[in-house]
C-alpha cells in the first residue's frame, strides 16, 4: 500500500477545502501564531508574538543569536510549549494537544530539518531517509525502497545510498538530513539554520532545493535564518525577532528599504562581514 499516512485533506484540515457560504478557506493562514508568550526563568524569549503563515508560502524567520527562532518554530512539533497565546495548524490548537499521541497526525506533515541536522552515523544514508518510514508507517520494504530512492533524486543525491554520512561533504550531509525530513510526504517544512556552516556556493544550492521543493511539492516553509543571501533567494516573506519580538515582516525589497534601526543594524553587519570575508566576495 502507498496511501500517505499525512494527508491534510483525508484528515479533514485541508486548508484549501471551500466552506459553503463563506470565504475561501485558502485565506485562512495554515500556520497562526497569536499573543505567544514564552521565558525561560526570568528571560522572556518571545513576548506577544503574532504570525500568520499562508499555505505554499515560504516564510523565513531573521534574528541574531538568541533572539528565540528555534524556540518559535519547535513549537509546532511540541518541543516546546508557549506559556501563553494560542499556536494553531490547519485551525488545530496545538496548547490543547497532550499526549504524543495527540502530535502524531501532526508531526507525521511536518518535516524538520533540525539546526545541525545530524544524520546517524551508524546508518548509510538510504537507511537514515528510510528511517522515518519504518517507525512510523507499514509500508511495505519495496514501497520503502522505491520512496528512499525518490526522495534522495528529489535532493539531487540519487548516487548516495548505499554510503556513509561521514563520507558526504557538509552540504551533501545538509541535503541527505532534508531527504530524511521529507520521507513522510510533509505539507510543512521546517529548516532550522539549513545553511549555517556552508559556502555560499553550497548554501546557494541549498537555496535553489528550498525553492524547487516549494515548486514542486507545492509545501509550507518556515525557515530559520541569518543568512540574507539565503533569504533573498527563498523567501516569499520575512520577519525580524528583536528581543522577543517580530520589528518587521514583509518582502525581502521592503525589508532593504525598511528604516527601522535594527532592521539597518541588521543589513549592515551583513553587509560588513561580506566585505571582510573572502570566502563570500
Ligand atoms: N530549554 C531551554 N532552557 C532554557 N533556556 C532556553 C531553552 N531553549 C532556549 N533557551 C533560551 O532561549 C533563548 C532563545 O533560544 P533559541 O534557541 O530560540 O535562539 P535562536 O534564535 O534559535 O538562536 P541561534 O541562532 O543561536 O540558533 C536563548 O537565550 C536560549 O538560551
Ligand atoms: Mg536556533
Amino acid at each position: 500500500m502507498s496511501s500517505s499516512p499525512n494527508s491534510l485533506s483525508s484528515s479533514g484540515l485541508s486548508p484549501r477545502d471551500e466552506k459553503p457560504g463563506g470565504p475561501p478557506a485558502a485565506a485562512a493562514p495554515l500556520i497562526s501564531y497569536r499573543g505567544v508568550n514564552k521565558s525561560f526563568g526570568d528571560k522572556e524569549v518571545l513576548q506577544g508574538i503574532d504570525l500568520d503563515v499562508y499555505a505554499g508560502e515560504t516564510l523565513v524567520i531573521l534574528g541574531r543569536s538568541g533572539s528565540g527562532k528555534t524556540v518559535m518554530t519547535s513549537m509546532l512539533v511540541g518541543l516546546t510549549r508557549p506559556d501563553r497565546g494560542s499556536v494553531k495548524v490547519a485551525g488545530k490548537e496545538l496548547t490543547e494537544l497532550e499526549s504524543d499521541k495527540d502530535w502524531q497526525e501532526l508531526r507525521l506533515k511536518t518535516g524538520y530539518l533540525f539546526q545541525g541536522s545530524a544524520l546517524y552515523d551508524s546508518m548509510s544514508v538510504g537507511e537514515n531517509v528510510a528511517f522515518p518510514m519504518v517507525q512510523h508507517t507499514r509500508w511495505s520494504e519495496e514501497e520503502i525502497a522505491r520512496r528512499v530512492h525518490e526522495k534522495l533524486a528529489q535532493v539531487g543525491l540519487a548516487e548516495t545510498e548505499g554510503m556513509e554520512p561521514a563520507e558526504l561533504s557538509g552540504g551533501m550531509q545538509r541535503r541527505a538530513a532534508l531527504a530524511r525530513s521529507l520521507a513522510l510526504d510533509p505539507q510543512i517544512i521546517i529548516y532550522d539554520e539549513p545553511t549555517a556552516g556552508l559556502d555560499p556556493i553550497t548554501g546557494d544550492e541549498i537555496g535553489r532545493l528550498i525553492r524547487r521543493l516549494q515548486e514542486t511539492l507545492k509545501v509550507t516553509s518556515i525557515v530559520v535564518s541569518h543568512d540574507l543571501r539565503l533569504t533573498e533567494m527563498v523567501a516569499d516573506r520575512l520577519t525580524l525577532m528583536y528581543k522577543g519580538q517580530m520589528v518587521f515582516l514583509g518582502t525581502f525589497e521592503e525589508f532593504r528599504k525598511s528604516s527601522h534601526p535594527e532592521v539597518r543594524r541588521f543589513l549592515h553587519e551583513d553587509q560588513e562581514e561580506n566585505q571582510n570575508d573572502p570566502a563570500k566576495i
